[in-house]
């Protein structure tokens, strides 16, 4: 079985981490999606609300693949992650010229760290190369409508109060 773990910080999700998430289980048999803290950003949303919301992402725009994607809260390493779950493979979605750089960085560091790990890029749809968790956080901070940005409920869970436990 071939086993990929996609990490991020999922921040919220987007459409992009969607479609993403989609072509990756078209390739591997199992996904690991890895709610991860990017050390480099300051998480806006907590651990548990970004995997609840990951996961009803999936049940509600792939529920025919959720057999096969697996969500999951990591402390730690990405690698770790992998070896954890046993996977061979680390999934990442580019979505402009601009991500490579950075990308490729992380992907030979990890290789680096982890020689029997590979990384494989998947091209985000041109509709949603727009598309990132901050931009789509502060477009809803500021009451702008993210919902064709986000799955169906986060765009609830960005709006919902402070102090409302499915806020995000
Ligand atoms: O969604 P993001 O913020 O682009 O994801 C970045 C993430 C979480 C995948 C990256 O920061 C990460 O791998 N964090 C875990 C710590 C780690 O493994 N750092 C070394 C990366 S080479």
């Amino acid at each position: 079985m071939r086993t990929a773990v996609y990490p991020g910080s999922f921040d919220p999700i987007t459409l992009g981490h969607v479609d993403v998430l989609q072509r990756a289980a078209g390739v591997f048999d199992r996904v690991v999606v890895a709610v991860l803290v990017n050390p480099r950003k300051a998480p806006a949303g907590e651990v548990a609300s970004r995997v609840t919301a990951v996961r009803e992402a999936i049940a509600g725009e792939m529920p025919d693949l959720a057999g096969r994607i697996e969500v999951r809260a990591f402390d730690g390493l990405t690698v770790q992650a992998c070896r954890e779950v046993s996977a061979r493979h680390i999934v990442r979605g580019l979505r402009a010229v601009s991500d490579f750089e950075a990308e490729l960085q992380m992907a030979h560091m990890n290789h680096r760290l982890a020689p029997e790990i590979d990384t494989v890029f998947f091209m985000t749809a041109l509709e949603y190369g727009y598309l990132s968790s901050s931009l789509v956080r502060e477009i809803a901070r500021f009451g702008g409508d993210v919902s064709a940005m986000v799955p169906r409920g986060v765009a609830d869970r960005l709006r919902a109060p402070e102090g409302d436990g499915r806020r995000l």
